[in-house]
C-alpha cells in the first residue's frame, strides 16, 4: 500500500509554521470558532475556499458539493446553513460557482456519469428554466460561452435557493443581519467576480434576481 506519509509531513510543517507565527493560534481556535462567513462552493479541487479569499482556519464555515448546488431537500447543505446562521450567526453566505465546472459541462452535454446524473439534473433544470436565454448559443449549445452562462445562471439560482430556505427567511423575520452573495471564480486567473446578486432581506429577493438576470444580458452594466 502506498504510504501517505508526505501528507503527514506537510501537516507537521504547516502546524509548526502556524505556531511560529502565533503560538496561541491553535489553543485559541480550540476554544471556539467565530466565522463571519459561510461559503457554499463546488467540490472541485481547484477551488479551495479559504485560500481564494485569504482566510485562516476559524474564519470561514464551508460547505462544498458538486456544482455548488443548494437543494431544498438536501439535509446536508441545510444543516450546514442552519448551523452557520442560527448557531454561529454568520453575517454573510457566499454561494461561489466557478467557470470550467465539470458538473456544469457534464450536465450540458448530457454525459452519463452514474448516480451523479441525478444530482446534476438540478443543473439541467436551471438550463431548462432559462431555455430561451440559452437558445442564443445555438447551434453549439455546449460552447464555452454557453457553459460560462450556465455557470453564472447557476450561481444566481442557488443564491435564490438559499434565500428561499426557512432558515434564511426566519433569520430575516427575526431581524438578524444576513446577506446572501453570489460570486464566480475563474480557475484560469484565480480571480473572483461578484455577480451582484447580494440579498439582505426577503422583500428584495425578486427584484435582485431580475436585476442580476438583466445584467447578464448587458455585461456593460457591471
Ligand atoms: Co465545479
Amino acid at each position: 500500500m502506498k504510504s501517505l506519509n508526505h501528507l503527514f509531513e506537510n501537516n507537521r510543517r504547516w502546524s509548526d509554521r502556524m505556531r511560529e507565527q502565533d503560538p496561541t493560534f491553535f489553543t485559541e481556535l480550540a476554544r471556539q470558532q467565530n466565522p463571519q462567513f459561510l461559503w457554499i462552493g463546488c467540490s472541485d479541487s481547484r477551488v479551495p475556499a479559504n485560500q481564494i479569499v485569504g482566510l485562516l482556519p476559524g474564519e470561514l464555515f464551508v460547505h462544498r458539493n458538486v456544482a455548488n448546488l443548494v437543494v431544498h431537500t438536501d439535509l446536508n447543505c441545510l444543516t450546514v446553513l442552519q448551523f452557520a446562521i442560527d448557531i454561529l450567526n454568520v453575517r454573510h453566505v457566499i454561494v461561489c460557482g466557478h467557470y470550467g465546472c465539470s458538473g456544469v459541462r457534464a450536465a450540458m452535454r448530457g454525459d452519463r456519469i452514474g448516480l451523479a446524473d441525478n444530482w446534476l439534473r438540478h443543473l439541467q433544470d436551471v438550463r431548462q428554466k432559462h431555455a430561451a436565454r440559452m437558445s442564443a448559443f445555438k447551434p453549439d449549445s455546449c460552447s464555452a460561452d454557453a457553459q460560462k452562462q450556465l455557470c453564472e445562471l447557476n450561481v444566481i439560482e442557488q443564491v435564490v435557493n438559499v434565500c428561499q430556505t426557512t432558515i434564511a427567511r426566519d433569520a430575516w423575520a427575526r431581524g438578524q443581519e444576513l446577506s446572501i452573495h453570489g460570486w464566480i471564480y475563474g480557475i484560469e486567473n484565480g480571480q473572483l467576480r461578484d455577480m451582484k446578486i447580494t440579498v439582505d432581506r426577503e422583500s428584495a429577493v425578486e427584484s435582485t434576481y431580475d436585476a442580476a438576470l438583466s445584467r447578464l444580458d448587458d455585461p456593460r452594466a457591471e
